[in-house]
């Protein structure tokens, strides 16, 4: 462990009960900083201070939308709480947020179709510039890695079905915005993943969606802390054995 804690810059917390809040909690329990990016200012500060009161350091970014000068704000202002000049180097980032329209196509509206390329694509070209440029600027790690850089898919990355038009084209877009630039950046040994989450994922909404059996049944669903470990084992591969697209179902999904 570098001398002063690597940050985790994560864009995407909810209501701090899914993938983003539980990157968060594996990333500071393993010794990186977190600066926690999502429009819920209440949710990030309550994550903050909980992961403040378990001996991490974490600071909450609202964001006012998923616009790309609002992320590149949040950015300036990490740069600010935690300086450069003083040692403090973003190692990790996570996008995390989706935009999800779950509907036959012919019922989805010009705004949905808009709202889907900008949150799932649009934002995330933003997220990866502000997070390529820092890592640009770090030395080698001790992985003989500049930074890493994970974004969260889901089936609807490789597969289109009867009610995702419009999500699916938004998490196509992002798969090839993450595959494009594992390879343009890769010789900078900047390491740039997909995780292909192919199921549902324990989060409150598909809790609300399903019966306890369903939630009880650890064979059915992901758990969000399990997804986290998963990327923090991303963040640790060194140059010699980099995963670019990892996916990742429970034990009896039928895919
Ligand atoms: N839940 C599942 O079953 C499932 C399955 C496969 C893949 N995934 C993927 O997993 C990621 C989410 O993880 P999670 O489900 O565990 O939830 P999560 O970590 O709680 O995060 C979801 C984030 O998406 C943002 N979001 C939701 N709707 C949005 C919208 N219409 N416009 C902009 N932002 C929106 C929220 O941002 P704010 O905090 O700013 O509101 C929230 O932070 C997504 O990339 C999703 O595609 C989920
Ligand atoms: C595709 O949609 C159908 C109908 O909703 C569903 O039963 C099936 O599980 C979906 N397939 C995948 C791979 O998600």
């Amino acid at each position: 462990m570098m001398s002063v804690r690597p940050i985790l810059v994560v864009a995407g917390v909810g209501n701090a009960a899914g993938t983003g809040a539980a990157t968060a909690r594996v990333f500071s329990k393993a010794g990186y900083r977190v600066a926690l990016l999502a429009r819920n200012a209440d949710s990030l500060n309550n994550l903050a201070s909980q992961l403040t009161k378990a001996g991490g350091e974490a600071h909450p970014f609202a964001l006012s939308s998923y616009a790309p000068q609002a992320i590149r704000d949040a950015f300036a202002s990490i740069r600010k709480q935690w300086p450069k000049e003083q040692g403090n180097e973003i190692r990790a980032a996570l996008w995390n947020t989706a935009a999800a329209v779950w509907k036959p196509f012919l019922e989805v509206t010009d705004e949905e179709v808009k709202e889907s390329l900008d949150v799932n694509v649009a934002a995330a070209f933003a997220f990866s510039r502000e997070a390529i440029l820092e890592f640009k600027n770090n030395d080698l790690n001790d992985l003989g890695k500049r930074g890493t850089l994970i974004f969260t898919g889901a089936t609807a990355s490789t597969r289109g079905n009867v009610t995702t038009s419009a999500f699916a084209v938004g998490k196509f877009g992002l798969r090839a915005l993450s595959q494009s630039l594992a390879k343009e950046f890769g010789k900078e040994n900047i390491h740039v993943n997909q995780a292909i989450i192919d199921g549902p994922i324990l989060t409150d909404r598909q809790r609300a969606r399903h019966d306890a059996t369903w939630e009880a049944d650890e064979n059915v669903r992901l758990d969000p802390e399990s997804i986290a470990k998963s990327y923090l084992y991303l963040a640790n591969q060194d140059r010699s054995a980099l995963t670019w697209e990892l996916d990742l179902r429970p034990a009896h999904e039928k895919w």
